[in-house]
Formats: C-alpha cells, sequence, structure tokens
C-alpha cells in the first residue's frame, strides 16, 4: 500500500515554500534536474551534518574525507564502472524516445502516456542495448591522447583508492571507517519521480574496514545501525523496513546487500543500500595500480580487510523525511498543513512573532530576542499579516517553535512559546528563551503521527 501523502502534495509544497525547483525552468527545464531554495538547503545540510555527527562525531572508529569528483580514469576501470555500469535501453523508432528495458511497465508511451512503451500499436521498440551511466568529460591535459574522464558515479571509489593514506596519516587499525559526504553524477534515463532519482545527487557513503572473518557480523551491525537512525530521526516503523537482496539481484562487488527501503508515496522503494564489498575494490585498485592495499599486522603477517558500506542519497533521504513529515489537519476549522520534521531537521528552528507589527515596543522586543536567537540557531523574524497566518506559515516549513511577543510580555518580559506539533502555548521569560530553545532541541523527539 503507498502512502496516503501523494508526491504531488510534495512538490507543491515544495515549489510553494522555496524548497525545491525544477532546474532550469526558465529555458523549458531540464529532466531529473532539480535547484534547492533557501529551506531545501537549510533542509539538506541538517540531513548532512545527523550523518556526519552519527558517523564521525559520536564515534571514534570513522574519519572523515572529501576526494575529488574527478579522479584517474582508471579508477573506473578497476572498479568495474566502465565495463559494467550499465543500464538495458531500448529506443522507440516512432516516437524517438528512450526507456529503460527493465522499467517499461513504470514508464509512458510517447504517444499515449496513458499506455506503457510497447502496448500502442505504433510503438516500434529496438533491441535492448547497454547504456553506461557514467557521464564523460575531458581534462584538458589529457585531451590529445583522447582519454576520457568521468564525473564520479559514487563517492566510494574516492574513499577506497585514499586507503593507505588515511590508515597511515590517521593511525587507525581494521575495524575503521571512512565517511564522505559529496556530489554523484549518473546519466539515469528513468524518469524522475521528482528529487528521488536524479542526474546529480549527494551520497553519503561510510566504507568501514574489517578483518575478513568479523564480515558478516560488522555487515548485520550496520544494517542495524542504519535503521535506528532513519528511526531516530523520525521515519515512523511502519514505513521503514529492510530487504535482503536474492542472489540474482547482487552487485557485481557485493557478498549482501540489505535495501533499507522507505514507503515512497510510488511504493516501497531503496532509501539506503548496506553492502557488503568484501576485498572486492581494495583487490581491484591493488592489481590496477601496483600499489598495495592491504593491511599490515606488527607481527608482519598481512590481509586485505572486507568492506561493509552502507550508502544513502542526501537527496532521496530528505525526500523520505518530507514525506514521513507532511501533515494535514483542520485546528479550529481551518486547514494546517504542517511538517511535522524532527527539530534537529527542521529548516528554521524558532520563529519570532510580535502580536501586532505596528507596535513599537513589542518589535523591539520581538527583534533583540530574534536577534539572540539567530546566533544559535536558524530564525526567522516574521511581522507579516495576522498571527494565525504567521503561525501557518511556520507549521508548513516546519518550524518546531513560535515565540509571540504581546502586551504581557512589555509587562514582565515574559514570551508565549508555541510547539508546532501540540499547539500547546507555554509562557517563559524572555531571560530564559535562548536556553529553553536549545534545551528543547536536545530532547528526544517521535512522530505524534500514527505509525
Ligand atoms: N557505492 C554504492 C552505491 O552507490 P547505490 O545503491 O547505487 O550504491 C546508494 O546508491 C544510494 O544513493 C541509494 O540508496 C540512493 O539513496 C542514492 N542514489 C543512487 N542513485 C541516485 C539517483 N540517481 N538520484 C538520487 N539518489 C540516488
Amino acid at each position: 500500500m503507498a502512502d496516503a501523502v501523494s508526491m504531488d502534495k510534495i512538490v507543491s509544497l515544495c515549489r510553494r515554500r522555496g524548497f525545491v525547483f525544477p532546474s532550469s525552468e526558465i529555458y523549458g527545464g531540464l529532466g531529473s534536474s532539480y535547484d534547492y531554495g533557501h529551506y531545501g538547503v537549510l533542509l539538506k545540510d541538517n540531513v548532512k551534518q545527523r550523518w556526519l555527527s552519527a558517523m564521525v562525531q559520536e564515534r571514534d572508529d570513522i574519519v572523515a574525507l572529501d576526494s575529488s569528483i574527478i579522479l584517474h580514469p582508471q579508477v573506473w576501470e578497476a572498479s568495474g564502472h566502465v565495463s559494467g555500469f550499465t543500464d538495458p535501453l531500448v529506443d522507440c523508432r516512432f516516437c524517438k524516445k528512450r526507456f529503460r528495458a527493465d522499467h517499461l511497465d513504470e514508464s509512458e508511451c510517447g504517444q499515449r502516456p496513458s499506455k506503457h512503451p510497447g502496448e500502442t500499436d505504433n510503438c516500434d521498440l529496438t533491441e535492448a542495448r547497454q547504456f553506461n551511466l557514467m557521464f564523460e568529460t575531458r581534462v584538458g591535459a589529457l585531451e590529445e591522447t583522447g582519454v576520457p574522464v568521468y564525473l564520479r558515479p559514487e563517492t566510494a571509489q574516492g574513499i577506497f583508492i585514499n586507503f593507505k593514506n588515511v590508515a597511515q596519516i590517521a593511525r587507525r587499525k581494521p575495524p575503521f571507517g571512512i565517511a564522505q559526504v559529496g556530489k554523484s553524477f549518473r546519466n539515469e534515463i528513468t524518469p524522475g519521480n521528482f528529487i528521488f532519482r536524479t542526474l546529480e545527487f549527494e551520497q553519503m557513503e561510510m566504507e568501514f574496514f574489517v578483518p575478513p572473518t568479523d564480515a558478516e557480523e560488522w555487515y548485520g551491525y550496520w544494517v542495524q545501525e542504519r535503521y535506528d537512525w532513519h528511526r531516530r530521526y523520525g521515519i515512523r516503523e511502519s514505513h521503514l523496513r529492510i530487504r535482503p537482496h536474492e542472489a540474482d539481484e547482487l552487485s557485481h562487488y557485493s557478498r549482501g546487500t540489505s535495501d533499507i527501503e522507505y514507503l515512497f508515496p510510488i511504493g516501497w522503494s531503496e532509501l539506503e543500500g548496506v553492502a557488503n564489498r568484501g576485498d572486492f575494490d581494495l583487490t581491484a585498485h591493488t592489481q590496477s595500480s601496483g600499489t598495495k592495499l592491504e593491511w599490515v599486522e606488527q607481527d608482519g603477517s598481512r590481509y586485505t580487510p572486507h568492506v561493509i558500506e552502507p550508502a544513502l542519497g542526501v537527496n532521496r533521504s530528505m525526500l523520505a523525511f518530507l514525506v514521513d513529515a507532511y501533515d494535514e489537519e483542520v485546528v479550529a476549522d481551518r486547514d494546517r498543513t504542517v511538517l511535522r520534521l524532527h527539530p534537529q531537521l527542521a529548516p528554521v528552528k524558532a520563529a519570532v512573532l510580535p502580536l501586532i507589527a505596528k507596535d513599537e515596543g513589542m518589535v523591539a522586543k520581538a527583534r533583540a530576542l530574534y536577534e539572540e536567537l539567530r546566533v544559535v540557531v536558524s530564525a526567522e523574524y516574521d511581522d507579516g499579516g495576522q498571527i494565525g497566518r504567521r503561525y501557518r506559515r511556520q507549521d508548513e516549513i516546519g518550524t518546531p517553535w513560535a515565540l509571540t511577543v504581546d502586551e504581557q510580555t512589555l509587562e514582565d518580559d515574559t514570551v508565549t512559546i508555541r510547539d508546532r506539533d501540540s499547539l500547546v502555548q507555554e509562557r517563559i521569560s524572555i531571560a530564559r528563551a535562548r536556553e529553553h530553545v536549545l534545551d528543547r532541541l536536545q530532547q528526544p523527539w517521535s512522530t505524534p503521527k500514527p505509525d
């Protein structure tokens, strides 16, 4: 069963409130490409920060890396991407459109969108051909020799080729991991489904290097750990599941993969993959580069570590959080759309609102509070329109707390703090407001939406 929230509602909210725009819109748009506006950038950054915090800051055994997008072309020969990172495609000679041969039943016919390709009398599909998903470009110095370089289709290979650097410089001994967040590029043919699958996207990948005998145990550990991370930031249990791959689904490098799937509006789909990559990558780069990527014990014995890889798309994770958070309800006879995001993910943590925008005393107090808050959290000041409208605007972008300066503030220096989810309003002193917001931000949170 698909989630009750339709993708159209998410797309419409994202556009209306400036989270996400179709890319190159004034030129008619570019398929499967999106630009991120103010709230989209803040939300996406919060997703990355929460991931990095769980992976690096809260652990002793993982370090960070930021490798290049364009790597030596031999990297992609060794990794198997040049020969094997392909999708089977068919062209329609009649409508001139191109489709994934394995996704025909999800694609629309170029002439009659209510039909799938191949279903009308006019459809004239070619045989399937393998099409490499890597974007090719050229680096100046290599132009004469005609050697192509690629925009990376995953961040993982930049980690493998730095294994020796990190192991030596960071003085880490297996089990240890290297985490990286960065852009990846894939020439995806499958039509978009909004930001679920795009030509360029950000990945958060971590390669965890372990002694071969411990690989199975660490694989199980990371599947659970990553499942728990999605739950920790509010994804409902009923909308999250772990699906181990069948043997015939496994990638060429994998000894075992489990997808953490989310119930998107398009149905259950991969949110994150956790793979046991064995020694495939370090062995392949050792053979191709001539540099031994192995671990040498103090007694001189050596082995090639095995790798466990959790790999999550930032944009796809953001989409799952948006879908899970989206809610509509009627409050006091008025419709309210609210994003029930985990406060640590919310683009804006606190809004400061003077009840009467023309009251100089209220404005002065509200501005002062806003300026105090914005130093420590993302905050907004809003004095435009009726207070109810202003609350609704903040609800729609998921702001967990709204602090209102009113007549009483002028008498006793207190403000009301309104909770986005419960709508409860409490009075607190202005002097404690900053501490209060910071405290609440650290408290455990679970979604009030039914599971
Ligand atoms: N290094 C392994 C790897 O890249 P993957 O399953 O191809 O594995 C990992 O990608 C994650 O990256 C996916 O689970 C998904 O969240 C995200 N992802 C992959 N392709 C994407 C695309 N075209 N658009 C958005 N996100 C994508």
